[in-house]
């Protein structure tokens, strides 16, 4: 990001722009005078965010709608931004969906939606973008992954898959490309985070889900992924617990799978709310539920009243 007053603005081409993570990175790079290229599948909210950042001081902004699982739609997505701006200093892939369920109750193509997204989605954006860096010799792609790309939880298995291998992208895509000193790409796990894609989520699980604790607000992340593209490393826990889960799952693994069903059940779920089963946003935008944040609430109060829902279920029994 454009650090100093003396610093040229960049272009900053952020996916995922109309909600949550990629919403609080666009605004958070307008604040710092760049050239922001938004993308989303859905324009109309794009076009909102596009009034924000223009009013937090953006440098200018295009709003490009386009499909991260469409390899087509992201080429066309990476000419017309290069069209305009000429460059591609930084390219934050914030786009990303969800889908709950037991692994034989997501239907195939919701389970095949999240991988779309998540993994072909980073996987055509890396083929569009990183040659754009070669070429310029300079300029950063983020990746973001989570912490669950390092760890397996109950009901979550097309995302958990996708996150293992956005991990796995993102060193690969690394080894590929040491030649280029001033080209980064920089993998980063958020955890926890207070978003709407808990919400939005495909869901065959009878409950919603939500952000375990500690729950981040997407503008500290926003805040952690434009510092690390500013100081570049290859990677990035920013989950203030993500590590002792990484531990935990890899050094302690029979008392790892002892604990992650109930504490995915009460610190991860909200069992006061049960939800129609449906595949959410995973096979189309829902516009109306993008925003900055996801309004979560208290994750103690929310663990609270999930201890007393099961509490009370169990005395019914
Ligand atoms: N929230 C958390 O707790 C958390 C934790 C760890 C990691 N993450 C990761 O952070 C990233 C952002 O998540 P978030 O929580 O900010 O989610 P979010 O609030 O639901 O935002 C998701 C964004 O992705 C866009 N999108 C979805 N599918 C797309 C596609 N096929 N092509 C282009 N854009 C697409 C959505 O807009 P349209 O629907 O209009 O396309 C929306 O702008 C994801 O990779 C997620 O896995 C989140």
């Amino acid at each position: 990001m454009t650090s100093g007053a003396a610093a040229r603005p960049r272009v900053v081409l952020v996916t995922g722009a109309s909600s949550g993570i990629g919403r609080a990175t666009a605004h958070a790079a307008a604040a710092a005078h760049d050239h922001l290229v938004l993308v989303a599948r859905e324009e109309s909210t794009l076009v909102d965010v596009e009034k924000e950042c223009l009013a937090a001081g953006a440098a200018s902004t295009l709003v490009v709608p386009a499909d991260l699982g469409d390899d087509t739609d992201v080429a066309r997505c990476v000419r017309e931004a290069l069209g305009v701006t000429g460059s591609l200093d930084v390219v934050v892939n914030a786009g990303g969906v969800v889908a709950y369920g037991r692994t034989e109750d997501v239907p195939a193509d919701v389970f095949d939606g999240v991988l779309r997204t998540n993994v072909t989605g980073s996987v055509n954006l890396a083929r569009h973008v990183v040659p754009v860096l070669r070429r310029q010799e300079r300029g950063t792609l983020v990746l973001v992954g989570s912490v669950i790309g390092h760890i397996a939880v109950p009901e979550m298995t097309p995302y958990v898959v996708s996150k293992w291998a956005v991990r796995a992208l993102a060193r690969q895509l690394q080894v590929e490309n040491r030649d280029r000193d001033d080209v980064h790409v920089i993998y980063a796990a958020p955890g926890g985070v207070d978003t709407p894609i808990y919400a939005q989520a495909g869901n065959y699980s009878g409950v919603v889900g939500r952000p375990p604790p500690p729950v981040a607000s997407p503008e500290k992340v926003a805040r952690r992924i434009l510092r690390l593209v500013d100081h570049p490393r290859p990677r990035a826990q920013l989950g203030i617990t993500n590590n002792l889960m990484r531990v935990g799952f890899s050094g302690l693994p029979w008392l790892f799978d002892v604990l992650v069903g109930p504490l995915f059940t009460v610190a991860a779920k909200d069992q006061t709310t049960p939800v129609a089963a449906g595949s959410g946003n995973v096979l189309e935008s829902v516009p109306t539920g993008n925003h900055l944040h996801g309004d979560q609430g208290n994750p103690l109060v929310g663990i609270g009243r999930n201890l007393l829902t099961v509490a009370r279920s169990r005395r019914k029994r």
